[in-house]
């Protein structure tokens, strides 16, 4: 496959345009934003890191029926993903109270929660990222009912796929992001990454943050916290991986 010009740059990844229509190449960056882009950054080997660990969990959800956007590991960066549109929505899963959540409720971060907390935020970096509600998406014709229902039964799905493979692996799932996309037929997959830079893990014995709030909140050791989570999940770093 034929990686051709540059579709879209992100914060975190490039979007490329493929010479088959039904697929894109996308590649992990380095750098690291925070606070809607007003903090910025590089933490060294996230790229192919969170490349991996997206990868990884992807194929783990494929393997139990929820379906992605994932094709096939190009290389240490790069992946082949379907062509999706993105339904403009950041898809935020909360288990334990933390970050914007708790602080716009005033409870205590790490604070359980009685049940699973779903919310939607409209991607527009423009406007900050407003959350929304269901209303919201369906008077915007952001997704359609049937659309919105899809998602959130996926996403409870998910979470309770990832919360267990993470729980195996030392880590909590405290609360992530997704992205889901239309592919061309309407149907509805997960799209985008599933990585620190989206997720907040903790260590479960010892309550140590291994995710991007040690970047946002300059906490320190941020490449040794992606390095760890990536080889709770994959292992030691072999030669074929360097
Ligand atoms: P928040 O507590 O800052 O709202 O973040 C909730 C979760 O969503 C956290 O795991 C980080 C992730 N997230 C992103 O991946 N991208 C974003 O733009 C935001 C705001 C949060």
């Amino acid at each position: 496959m034929q990686k051709l010009e540059q579709l879209y740059e992100g914060k975190a990844k490039k979007v490329f345009k493929t010479d088959d229509a039904s697929y894109y190449i996308v590649e992990y960056k380095d750098d690291a934003t925070a606070g809607n882009g007003a903090k910025k950054g590089t933490i060294a080997g996230k790229g192919p890191i969170n490349n991996r660990v997206t990868n990884h969990l992807m194929q783990l959800l494929e393997r139990q029926g929820v379906p992605t956007h994932f094709v096939k590991e190009l290389s240490d960066r790069e992946t082949v993903v379907k062509r999706v549109e993105i339904v403009p929505l950041e898809v935020i899963v909360r288990n334990i109270a933390a970050g914007s959540l708790a602080k716009r409720l005033g409870v205590e971060e790490g604070t359980r929660m009685a049940r699973t907390v779903l919310e939607y935020c409209y991607k527009d970096d423009a406007l900050g990222d407003p959350m929304v509600n269901d209303t919201h998406i369906l008077a915007m014709g952001w997704a359609t009912e049937a659309e919105l229902r899809e998602i959130a039964a996926l996403s409870f799905r998910i979470n309770d796929i990832l919360g267990a493979t993470l729980k195996d692996a030392g880590l909590e799932l405290v609360d992530f992001k997704l992205e889901f996309g239309r592919t061309p037929e309407g149907q509805i997959i997960l799209a985008d990454e599933i990585s620190p830079d989206t997720c907040r893990f903790w260590d479960t014995k010892t309550g140590e943050k291994l995710d991007k709030d040690r970047f946002r909140r300059d906490l320190g050791g941020v490449e040794a916290a992606y390095a760890e989570v990536r080889r709770r999940l994959l292992g030691p770093e072999g030669p074929s991986q360097a």
